[in-house]
């Protein structure tokens, strides 16, 4: 057998080492330093946005981006049934209620479902772009200014995505990207904000760093909950590297996307990921569907690719089924969100795959139906 082909790796460029010697060498190795400032500017200028603020991971920005929205308990954030479970993690540390809707065609939040979610209670919106392929955000922003709601994106899965060409990340009133290993872009550990609003940038800053007090006379004085959610600059030097090389890591990911769906497309039994004119996929990874007619289920397909050395991963657990998720704000039923989760799955699309490597993952899988 060929060697262990993981789901996910990360693709250092080179230049990672160098930044990092002379951030050590520099002595700045905490949370305060040159290439952090860069980090944020140049991450900004990509995404087309006024500030960026560094965090200590995805999860961190999320918590930092709901938690300056001032949410009060039994307010209401609408999310989608189908997410990563970080920014639902993030309303619930708020004390609010998460409401989830439902999926769409596109494995993103239901824009329908958002509107019959809205009641009096509502205050915000968190829009996640689900495996890379955008949510339907400039609806879901026009939704939200008519209803006077927040809008929080969470791009942690889509970073260099556009809908209508514009980056996504730079609709709503604050956006969130995570940088752990299996993102596009890394830096180990590592997230960021971003918003156009100074207000809300300068609340973001405080709060990643404890709410200190602005000057000596009142550094310690705290008129905030503040946490300790800041970047290293030796995270940073790791992520301005990365940053350098991102095109060039989104157009890998689609390259490696073409070669599955070029062999997957018309295969009896699996639904290939979903794609569009408007907001075209940038698949961070290739999540594919097992229906009935594959003659196996996913369970067993999973067991098959990993005995021949080749790693899945399934979709995540719906919002309406975790034991966390308060009962007051599951209204509706989740048929699509329950249909992908019980199906879905996730092949192995690291950067720097070579194509006899998914050729190899095509064959395996495709030789299991019968
Ligand atoms: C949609 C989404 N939000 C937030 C996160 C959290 O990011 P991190 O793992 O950096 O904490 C992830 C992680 O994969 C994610 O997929």
């Amino acid at each position: 057998m060929d060697g262990f082909v993981p789901v996910s790796r990360p693709r250092i460029w080179g230049d990672e080492k160098l930044n990092l010697c002379q951030a050590i060498d520099g002595g700045w190795i905490s949370s305060r330093g040159p290439f952090l400032d860069e980090f944020e500017d140049r991450f900004a200028e990509k995404i087309g946005i006024r500030y960026a603020v560094a965090a200590s991971s995805g999860t961190a920005a999320v918590h930092l981006a709901l938690s300056v929205l001032d949410l009060d308990k039994n307010d209401e954030v609408i999310v989608p049934d189908f997410t990563m479970i970080s920014p639902v993690l993030a309303v619930l540390a708020c004390g609010a209620i998460p409401v989830p809707v439902d999926a769409d065609e596109t494995w993103n939040m239901d824009v329908e479902g958002i509107k019959r979610a809205i009641t009096d209670r509502t205050q915000a919106i968190v829009v996640v772009h689900t495996y890379g392929h955008p949510a339907k955000i400039d609806r879901i922003m026009e939704i939200a200014r008519r209803n006077n709601l927040r809008v929080i994106e969470d791009a942690a899965e889509a970073l260099g995505a556009r809908v209508s060409g514009q980056p996504v990340g730079s609709f709503g009133d604050l956006a969130i990207f995570s940088f752990y290993a299996n993102k596009v872009l890394t830096t180990g550990e590592g997230g960021m904000v971003v918003t156009n609003d100074l207000e809300l940038c300068e609340r973001v800053r405080s709060k990643r760093n404890l709410c200190f007090g602005a000057d000596e006379e009142t550094r310690f004085i705290h008129g905030d909950i503040g946490f300790n959610y800041r970047m290293t600059n030796l995270q940073a030097a790791v992520g301005l590297a990365q940053l350098q090389h991102l095109d060039e890591a989104v157009a890998a990911k689609i390259a490696i996307a073409g070669e599955y769906t070029a062999r997957l497309r018309d295969f009896p039994g699996i639904t290939i990921p979903p794609d569009s004119d408007w907001g075209p996929n940038v698949y961070w990874v290739y999540g594919i569907l097992i229906e009935d007619e594959f003659g196996l289920d996913r369970k067993t397909i999973q067991a098959e690719l990993k005995r021949n050395g080749i790693e899945t991963r399934r979709f995540f657990h719906p919002l309406h089924r975790q034991p966390i998720i308060p009962k007051a704000g599951i209204r509706e039923e989740f048929p699509k969100s329950g249909r992908i989760s019980e199906r879905g799955m996730y092949l192995p699309s690291f950067i720097g795959m070579g194509s006899s490597t998914i050729e190899r993952v095509v064959d395996c899988l495709t030789g299991l139906r019968g």
